[in-house]
């Protein structure tokens, strides 16, 4: 591409970086000529471009060839995007709700129109994974793709592992511009699904609605929980991971509980980090900030730059054997409980320790992830899930219930 004309849409902490880091870029040959803001109210750091309000000022623009979209709303997010593509703009975006609930649909829109939509900001902020997949691991030999995608959680989780509470630590968050103008998508786990939804189609070529993931977030975790974790000298960390076992695909968001010897054990932060694993290559960590004004910024800045030589996703992995999500695995997993009769909810395979106490009890043990999908676990502020690392495929070992356990035998302790 000879020169590049960028249209942005949306002014606000990246979009705002955004145009910091591109005055100072001098040797790119790319420039903002036009923004569109969405609120006339809000004040705003001046800049040479006048900032206009309304987006036909960019689309209908044909002296501006890559659209940059940085807004919130994804419903106006994902109108901008397909209009641009087909207007043949190429698009750079951030908006990882938008792509994740319609990638098939955006990639199609692009290629039919022959312009390029390149999103590395929407995964793990200024990590460059998504290139890294389509580039390196270009084969079919990646196993698993693993990570902390959600820099305002992980604030939060490594606040409260110091002390601080989860309001302030959220408070915070927001302050540094981390969270999403809704932070229950950054604390319900939606955002880290979303990212890992687009991973999946560069790692394995798998299209997955984010909907069919186990979504687990940190609101419910509790104080014993951070307690019992912490005696152990284990982290809590929200963590996505998709790995291939047998030809067959898996992949889930929810906190877990890792050891020291874990990549994402001193990952805090608004830090992210992603831990690839694949066949030769073994075990491989990418580490970045994962939001913020600059890191995001960082990363669209990466993609401008590489429309100047007409770069655009292979999706190498389409064909790829290993497409089809499967959700027939055992997960160790811990679950918390203010009330141990809702424990006997739970069929688990193995039930390695129990603990049940007077206003708080605990299980721990192998359970199917078909039986943790059928829980709406953002919603059930008397439970809490964390995963351990540990999985395994189903085999016919008896399945286990509180209720046809013999109590007495099991460590069985009051609070
Ligand atoms: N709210 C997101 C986060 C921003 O905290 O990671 C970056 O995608």
């Amino acid at each position: 591409m000879k020169k590049i004309n960028i249209g942005l849409f949306g002014f606000g902490c990246v979009g705002s970086g955004l145009y910091k880091v591109l005055e100072e870029s001098n040797n790119l040959d790319a420039k903002i000529t036009r923004i569109v803001a969405k609120n006339p109210n809000k004040q705003r750091e001046s800049t040479t471009i006048p900032i206009s309000y309304n987006s036909r000022e960019i689309l209908e623009d044909e002296s501006i060839n890559v659209v940059v979209e940085l807004i919130n709303d994804s419903g106006e997010a994902y109108a901008i995007i397909k209009e641009a593509l087909q207007r043949k703009k190429h698009v750079v975006t951030a908006n990882k709700k938008v792509l994740a609930e319609n990638l098939a649909e955006l990639i199609t829109l692009a290629k039919e129109n022959g312009v390029s939509l390149l999103y590395e900001a929407a995964v793990a902020g200024s990590i460059p994974i998504i290139r890294n997949l389509e580039e390196y691991y270009n084969n079919d030999l990646l196993t698993t793709i693993e990570g902390i995608l959600n820099g305002t959680t992980n604030y939060i989780l490594t606040k409260s592992n110091a002390g601080i509470t989860y309001s302030e630590a959220l408070q915070e968050a927001q302050d540094k511009g981390f969270a999403e103008s809704d932070p229950t998508l950054d604390v319900d786990g939606f955002d880290s699904i979303y990212k890992l939804t687009i991973l999946l189609k560069h790692a394995f070529g798998a299209v997955v609605a984010p909907s069919e993931l186990l979504t687990v977030g940190i609101r419910n975790l509790k104080k014993q929980e951070v307690k019992f974790v912490k005696e152990k000298g284990f982290r809590i960390k929200l963590i996505a991971k998709a790995f291939v076992i047998e030809n067959k695909l898996f992949a889930y968001l929810a906190p877990h509980i890792i050891e020291s010897s874990h990549a994402a054990y001193n990952v805090d932060n608004e830090f992210n980090a992603v831990l690839v694993q694949a066949a030769y290559a073994d075990k491989q960590l990418f580490y970045g900030k994962g939001a913020g004004s600059f890191p995001t910024a960082s990363a669209v800045l990466s993609d401008i730059s590489a429309l100047r030589y007409d770069y655009a996703y292979e999706y190498r992995k389409t064909n790829s054997e290993i497409r089809n999500l499967s959700q027939n695995l055992l997960l160790k997993v811990y679950i918390g409980s203010e009330n141990v009769n809702t424990l006997s909810e739970f069929e688990f395979n193995e039930i390695e320790d129990l603990y049940i106490g007077k206003n708080y009890s605990y299980q721990i043990g192998f359970i199917k992830l078909e039986d943790l999908l059928k829980v709406n676990w953002n919603k059930r502020n008397d439970l809490s899930l964390l995963i351990f690392s540990e999985n395994k495929l189903p085999n016919h070992t008896q399945k286990k219930t509180i209720s046809n356990l013999n109590l007495l035998s099991n460590k069985t302790l009051s609070s």
